[in-house]
């Protein structure tokens, strides 16, 4: 047990799947594993661990920004040994041809500060991916959804009050918006883990759109078997 998470010894497995929302961990694990066993409900962040494909895997709930995300991510890390680690969950698009619905895969993520922003200081460290992981995440993705590979912003703020902000990372190619990944990479690159982040496109920050509730579970779905596919590919 650590402070946040309540699963034995043992019972997190070394490839962990990290969607934000704790009832999307619940649902992608009785939905996509077998014989799925609750590991964690401590503040309600549900884990679950089954097994896909013979292979074990959990399905742990990394709550909303990197400042929780890096409380599950560290002792994940550091107490469990989860080796893979891929976050699943939605994002704003930021370029006219980054779809609602498209998922994206985050070659790397610019932040403003993540948690780690202190042990930085005035470098701006570059997080990215695991290659490996990008490249079977790719190959996954094709024939099953649009799918685009490139930087994207973690932002600690939903509700942004800076707009020449967002106009500049538009300017500089950056594919879409959410709030987790740029620590997830960072964290694991720290400790020698792969880690990759893939992204549905919820909602836009150019055509203001947005993804249906009732289409949300579906592009979710594509979503964990692309990151299935990935880890053990
Ligand atoms: N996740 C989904 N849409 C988002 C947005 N517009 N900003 C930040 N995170 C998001």
């Amino acid at each position: 047990m650590t402070f946040h998470i309540g699963a034995k010894p043992g019972e997190i497995a070394e490839t962990v799947l990290l969607p934000g929302d704790p009832y999307r961990a619940r649902w992608a694990a009785q939905t996509f594993l077998k014989d799925a066993v609750l590991v964690n409900e401590v503040r309600g962040m549900l884990g679950y661990t089954g097994t896909w494909k013979g292979e074990r895997v959990t399905i742990q709930g990394s709550g909303m920004g990197m400042p929780s995300l890096s409380i599950y991510v560290n002792e994940l890390i550091k107490d469990y040994g989860a080796q893979t680690l891929i976050r699943i969950g939605s994002a704003g698009g930021m370029q006219e041809h980054v779809k609602v619905r498209d998922v994206v895969l985050a070659q790397t993520a610019s932040t403003l500060g993540s948690p780690s922003r202190g042990i930085f200081r005035e470098l701006n460290f570059a997080p990215c991916a695991d290659f490996g992981l990008l490249q079977a995440a790719w190959k996954a993705a094709q024939g099953r959804v649009d799918c685009h590979v490139g930087g994207i912003y973690s932002n600690d703020t939903f509700y942004e009050e800076r707009e020449d902000l967002g106009a500049q990372l538009m300017r500089h190619g950056v594919l879409c918006v959410e709030m987790e990944a740029a620590e997830l990479y960072t964290l694991a690159a720290r400790y020698g883990r792969r880690a990759l982040a893939i992204l549905t496109i919820s909602d836009h920050l150019i055509t203001n759109e947005a993804l249906p509730a009732g289409e949300r579970e579906r592009s979710f779905g594509d979503m964990v078997e692309i990151a299935l596919e990935a880890a053990f590919s």
